[in-house]
């Protein structure tokens, strides 16, 4: 059967070879739609190109000619991150995710001449999660935002997933597959990562349309083009090996396994078939996928990312076995690409560290010959780092990465000094750490650890936390935050983006999102990867959000700057939903005591809907924390069809609720958007009362109520949004009236 495939017309084809661009053009661009005032301001100079010198990294001078600001730089990387310091340095403006662009009103000459340098050869972004967490339904202009965000702050190296099952269902339908058999593979809208990752198959709630596919195409093309234009590298797809159940009807080979189960999904929807390397066929569909990819992103790049056993087990341990597999892979991206080098994600390394013992972590990486040929993503380098024990990789390149956010949890956390100082101490015990990247799962808030991070990969020491945040404060709120706003951060940095307690090492969430229960909702980090404790203790934030509050009222002018109503909205958000602690503390002891009537229980309980119709009503202020704003995003991809737009909707809501057809990975993705916390989680809080007011310690049962939960919760999966898409409130004005919110800042 095998035998009877060829490349056709594919093999024909020739490719323009350009990698990287080297024209000036994409940050000329930038500057037009950021900054189109000054766009006659900006002269960039791209010098004695040093792209293929592995000892040159990325550099830049800035300097005033005449009336110009005259950006140099021998990459574009380099000018992107010249441009950065000078907007950041001496114009006083920056980027950032929450709605504000650049908003410098002149170009200010340089004095001294701007120079700088990274201390790494690549700057790396995203977690293949990301692109469901956050971006699974991002439009041009989200990711135009994106991309502009990371250019400047000089990342070169991206992951560029969008669009990949088009070249998958390509691949499949060349090696014989029909669509209804493809179809049955590919799962929804908001859980591609795990299915990429193989951890999942097929989808719940209907079937992925054709439609999503080349839309999503679409625009993966134009974001990997962007990436090009702006001097990026992408890090693209290949094939991984996994196929749809019906494979064995075109290619019935020996190599075909089932991987190992998923969070407890079903059968039908997790133990996905590898068609392992070492087949003869798996290196004619990498063959083909590269060259069709190539053929319609371009001739881009040559590192892809392959991850086959992400959280899940390989099907032996035997060392051999382990280094066919490597090598078998590499092997097969050569046959493609004779410049292939291979991009894992290293999570596996830690998370099942039992299995990856470093004998066969020596096995699996050595299947791989040349130490260039590899990178791998140290993923949670700042509490979980492999390298010390896998001794460097055995020589591998990898990146040390920061992974900070599981599931795009949205609590306020830190750990500067793990951002600063770990990463440099990294660097200079280990030649071949190449990069610094970022692998959060979710994009969601504590922006200012990102900037500091990938600042720190263009500072070879350590940055000094306390004037970088202030720095950080006078160009976030355009140079008009008073003298409070600075002490406020100066608080938030130590307080909250200090973190040393290795308990709690990564951002909480909080308990008011998780499925109400008597016990259990207090947790630590990484075992279990969302603690719900934070960091710090509580009333330590009360300081700095009193004074954030009263420099609004005192300037009403700061309300207007979208960055400090984002800030201002998220730390009302983290006092509100600290003070559902002890309310949800008092509930249960409330109900615990002898002798508690329904009607002291329903009273306990009524604080804890008063506190999230409270926090609610914040977050409806603010455009970035709105069920809505994710569930339009959305459903606008279906383009007018109800039957897609229902399917969307329930991708949208399932991935932040239920995270499966009946709560497989409940809750982990939960979030506090106003519209989620208004209608999901105070309607599962009051059954809750309800439930408790009707049992006591001896009546309780956890399945019955669990019952209850599932039917609602099934329920608000299927349902349709109907209210506002869009902001409402004052907040200002809710924090003056608001009887909760007024006890606290007293
Ligand atoms: C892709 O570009 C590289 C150089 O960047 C070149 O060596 C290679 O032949 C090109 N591949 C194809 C298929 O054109
Ligand atoms: C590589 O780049 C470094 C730094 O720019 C430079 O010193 C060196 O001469 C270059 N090497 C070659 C072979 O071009
Ligand atoms: C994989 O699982 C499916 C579904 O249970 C089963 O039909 C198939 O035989 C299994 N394949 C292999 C190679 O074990
Ligand atoms: C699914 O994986 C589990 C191991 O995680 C295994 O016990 C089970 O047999 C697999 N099922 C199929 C159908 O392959
Ligand atoms: C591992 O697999 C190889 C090749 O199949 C075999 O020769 C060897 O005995 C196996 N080792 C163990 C410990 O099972
Ligand atoms: C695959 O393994 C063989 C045998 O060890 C080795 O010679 C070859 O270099 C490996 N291939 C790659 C691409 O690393
Ligand atoms: C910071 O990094 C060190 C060294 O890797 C680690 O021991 C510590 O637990 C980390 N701290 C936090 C809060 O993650
Ligand atoms: C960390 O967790 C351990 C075990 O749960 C606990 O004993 C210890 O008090 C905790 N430390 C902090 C600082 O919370
Ligand atoms: C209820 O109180 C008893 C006795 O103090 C205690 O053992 C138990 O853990 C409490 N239950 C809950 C759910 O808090
Ligand atoms: C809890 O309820 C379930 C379902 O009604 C029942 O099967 C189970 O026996 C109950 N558990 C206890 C401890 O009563
Ligand atoms: C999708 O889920 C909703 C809510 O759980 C359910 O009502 C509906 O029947 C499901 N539709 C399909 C096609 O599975």
């Amino acid at each position: 059967m095998v035998g009877i495939r060829s490349f056709g017309a594919l093999a024909l084809l020739s490719f323009a070879s350009a990698a990287v661009s080297s024209s000036t053009a994409g940050i000329e661009a930038l500057v037009a739609r950021r900054l189109p005032h000054l766009a006659h301001k900006f002269h960039f100079e791209l010098s004695s190109p040093c792209a293929q010198n592995a000892s040159c990294f990325d550099s830049y001078t800035v300097s005033s000619v005449g009336d110009k600001i005259k950006v140099s730089a021998e990459t574009l990387s380099g000018l992107n991150r010249g441009l950065y310091a000078y907007l950041t340095e001496i114009a006083g403006g920056d980027i950032y995710w929450t709605g504000s662009y650049l908003d410098v009103d002149c170009a200010p000459p340089v004095d001294q001449k701007l120079t700088g340098s990274s201390v790494v050869k690549w700057r790396y972004y995203f977690n293949t999660v990301t692109f469901s967490y956050t971006a699974a339904f991002w439009h041009w202009e989200d990711w135009e935002l994106q991309l502009d965000w990371l250019a400047l702050r000089g990342v070169n190296l991206p992951l560029a997933w969008v669009g990949f099952e088009k070249t998958l269902i390509d691949t499949y339908r060349w090696a014989g597959l029909t669509d209804a058999q493809i179809s049955t593979f590919l799962s929804g809208p908001a859980f591609q990562a795990w299915n990429r990752f193989g951890n999942i198959q097929g989808s719940w709630n209907g079937t992925l349309p054709m439609s999503w596919v080349n839309d999503q195409f679409i625009l993966g093309k134009k974001i990997v083009d962007r990436m090009v234009e702006l001097g990026m590298t992408p890090v693209m797809p290949a094939f991984a090996g996994f196929v749809p159940r019906a494979f064995p009807e075109v290619d019935n080979s020996p190599n075909l396994v089932n991987s190992s189960d998923w969070s407890g999904f079903p059968t039908i929807l997790t133990n996905d078939t590898l068609l392992e390397p070492q087949d003869a066929f798996f290196t004619k569909m990498q063959q083909y996928f590269v060259t069709k990819q190539k053929e319609d992103f371009g001739n881009v790049s040559s590192i892809y990312t392959i991850d086959q056993f992400n959280e899940l087990t390989p099907a032996s341990g035997n060392t051999t076995y382990l280094a066919t597999v490597s090598n078998s892979t590499i092997e097969s991206l050569k046959a493609a690409d004779p410049n292939a080098v291979w991009m894992m994600q290293g999570w596996l390394f830690f998370s099942a560290s039992t299995f990856w013992t470093a004998e066969r972590i020596q096995a699996f990486l050595g299947g791989v010959s040349n130490n260039e040929d590899m990178l791998i993503l140290d993923l949670f380098s700042e509490v979980q780092p492999q390298w010390q024990r896998t001794q460097s990789y055995f020589g591998k390149n990898w990146i040390w990465c920061f992974l900070h956010d599981y599931g795009g949890n949205m609590g306020l956390y830190g750990s500067m000094q793990n951002e600063t100082v770990v990463p440099m101490e990294a660097l200079a015990a280990n030649p071949n750490m190449v990069g610094m990247g970022v692998t959060m799962e979710g994009q969601e808030g504590n922006e200012v650890t990102y900037d500091l991070f990938l600042d720190q990969a263009w500072s070879k020491a350590p940055i000094d936390t306390a004037s970088y945040v202030q720095k950080w404060v006078q160009r976030r709120y355009s140079g008009k935050a008073p003298q409070s706003v600075f002490q406020a951060w100066d608080i938030l940095r130590t307080a909250v983006y200090s973190n040393e307690n290795a308990n709690v090492s990564v951002v909480p969430k909080s308990i008011l999102g998780l499925a109400p229960a008597i016990s259990g909702l207090f947790r630590f980090g990484a075992g279990n990867h969302h603690p719900t404790v934070p960091s710090y203790d509580p009333q330590v934030l009360i300081g700095p959000w009193r004074l954030l509050v009263q420099a609004a009222f005192a300037h009403p002018h700061l309300l207007k700057i979208e960055t400090f109503h984002h800030d201002l909205t998220d730390v009302t958000r983290q006092v509100v939903a600290n003070a559902f602690i002890p309310a949800y503390v008092n509930l249960i002891s409330t109900w615990n005591q002898t002798g508690a009537t329904s009607a002291s229980i329903r009273k306990a309980g009524q604080k804890l809907t008063d506190i999230l119709t409270t926090l609610d009503k914040v977050l409806y202020t603010s455009p970035d924390f709105l069920l809505s704003r994710w569930i339009s995003k959305a459903v606008a991809w279906a383009k007018g069809s109800h039957e897609i737009k229902t399917y969307y909707e329930y991708n949208a809501r399932n991935q932040i609720t239920l995270w499966g057809p009946e709560g497989q990975i409940n809750d982990y993705a939960s979030k506090d958007w106003a519209g989620l916390v208004g209608q999901y989680y105070k309607e599962r809080w009051e059954l809750f009362v309800k439930y408790l007011a009707t049992t006591t310690p001896e009546t309780y049962n956890a399945t019955v109520f669990g019952d209850t939960l599932l039917q609602f919760e099934q329920a608000w999966n299927g349902q349709r949004w109907s209210g506002p898409a869009c902001t409402k409130g004052n907040l200002l004005h809710i924090i003056e009236t608001d009887p909760l919110l007024q006890s606290l800042l007293a």
